[in-house]
């Protein structure tokens, strides 16, 4: 009877913990300010089609990629080969991979914003949007809300501006975003609240019509270093300093964080330079130096990595885009001397061209990206990609799209969960250290 009630009472604990569990993890709590995968378990835009797995969902996202490097290619000024298609269906949340509860106004409304690192401004739907998906910011429910005007020293600064004349007429912008959608909206400004912390006049575009469809559905926050980045607008609050951890892709249910300011980011983080392209500051380049696979530093011609403010050549680390690009030549290297490692027979399955049986995963070799004065040993789990069955691993990496004529080697998020980057901006560094987030 005892042991009858014992396995009752397991039985029970084992059932409700998890939930618990969970419930307390998807936090609602306004002083937390948590990062949850935009499909993950706490995001409001979990998928509904629960049959699909994980791997099949990143395998979806990793083919949205191409549009993002696209956009990003046209944000240092080159022109992609021909013009990406655009996915219909839930492509409208594509575009960014990672949400963070934000409140606008007063009193504050609740926006979960997609984070993206590689755009300065910030910007929301707003009520009276035509094509905006239905949760929308509510201006003339703020007691703070003002719009802004041409004269503004701001709105000189915003892309894409339709301001007729220096005068007083309202701040209009029409700017693009992700492959071939763009949307137009009037410069703001509000009170912006990150978790117990207030960003007083916060400038941020309110989309006023979205065409082409791929805009972040609940808005987007810029974590760029441009001068409308939330860094430049809390310069005063975050010292031009923030960090986060990104969820494992495998542990979808949890979340990560996003640190902002210099108060209780890691002290013993091992960094390496930050560099900027003079006319297009957002993006965070870093100085990819070389490529070391298991024991073998891969040969890459020099020119190949090098950064050139001119042309915008060399490494990003970016949180939009799912799997790591480098440029083809690159990428060749990399794979070959992965596949001479593995020594099986290869396959390929969806955006991966490297997959072995799983069981043989423990002679994957480990890959080690070497940056000035930092050394990024990928853990497996950043490394490596599961088939829905669990019998193939892949390389989680691919060359940059060939219809793109793409300079850029893009560090994207499935080579950077579990780990805390570090942005330094004032310091100019780039931290990089091991972390679980979940
Ligand atoms: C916004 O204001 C309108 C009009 O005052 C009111 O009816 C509505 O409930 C408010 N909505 C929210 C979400 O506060
Ligand atoms: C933005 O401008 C382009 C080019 O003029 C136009 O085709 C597009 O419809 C505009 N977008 C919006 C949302 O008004
Ligand atoms: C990047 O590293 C290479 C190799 O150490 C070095 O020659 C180059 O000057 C560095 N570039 C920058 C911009 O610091």
């Amino acid at each position: 009877m005892a042991l009858k009630i014992a396995f009752l009472l397991f039985f029970i604990i084992s059932i409700v913990l998890p939930t618990r569990n969970a419930f307390e993890i998807c936090s609602t709590d306004d002083s937390d300010l948590s990062i949850v995968h935009i499909y993950g378990k706490c995001s409001p835009f979990a998928l509904p089609h629960k049959q699909e797995t994980w791997f099949d969902t990143v395998v979806k996202m990793a083919n949205e990629d191409p549009g993002r490097v696209a956009y990003l290619s046209t944000l240092i000024g080159q022109k992609s080969k021909t013009s990406v298609p655009v996915a219909s269906g839930h492509q409208v949340l594509n575009t960014g991979n990672y949400v963070v509860r934000a409140k606008l106004g007063t009193p504050g409304q609740l926006m979960y914003m997609v984070l993206d690192t590689s755009n300065d401004g910030t910007w929301v739907p707003c009520s009276g949007c035509t094509g905006c998906p239905t949760t929308l910011f509510l201006p003339a429910n703020s007691s703070t809300f003002g719009s802004m005007d041409c004269k503004m020293p701001q709105c000189t600064q915003v892309k894409g501006l339709s301001c007729p004349t220096s005068d007083s007429s309202p701040c209009l912008f029409n700017q693009s975003y992700g492959g071939d959608s763009s949307f137009a909206a009037t410069l703001s400004q509000d009170s912006l609240r990150l978790a117990l912390d207030v960003v007083p006049n916060y400038a941020f575009g309110c989309i006023n019509a979205v065409s082409g469809g791929a805009v972040p559905p609940q808005g987007l926050l810029g974590l760029g270093r441009g001068p409308m980045s939330l860094l430049s607008q809390s310069r005063s609050l975050y010292s031009g300093v923030f960090s986060y951890c990104l969820p494992s892709f495998k542990s979808y249910y949890f979340s990560g964080s996003l640190k902002l300011g210099p108060t209780g980011q890691p002290t013993k983080i091992k960094t390496t330079l930050l560099l900027r392209k003079p006319h297009r500051p957002s993006l965070y380049y870093v100085n990819l130096t070389g490529i070391t696979v298991g024991k073998v530093l891969v040969p890459i011609a020099p020119e190949l990595l090098a950064f050139d403010p001119n042309t915008g050549a060399g490494t990003i680390i970016d949180s939009g885009t799912v799997i790591t690009r480098f440029v083809e030549p690159i990428y060749s290297v990399v794979r070959d001397e992965f596949r001479k490692q593995i020594g099986r027979t290869i396959s390929s399955l969806g955006a991966f061209d490297t997959c072995f049986i799983a069981k043989n995963e423990a002679i994957a070799p480990t890959i080690t990206l070497h940056f000035t004065e930092m050394d990024l040993k990928l853990p497996m789990e950043n490394t490596l990609i599961h088939s829905s069955a669990g019998s193939l691993a892949c390389l989680s990496m691919a060359a940059a799209p060939s219809n793109v004529n793409s300079v850029l080697n893009i560090i994207a998020n499935l080579q950077q969960q579990n780990l805390r980057i570090l942005f330094d901006v004032a310091n100019s560094r780039l931290g990089i250290a091991r972390e679980l987030c979940n």
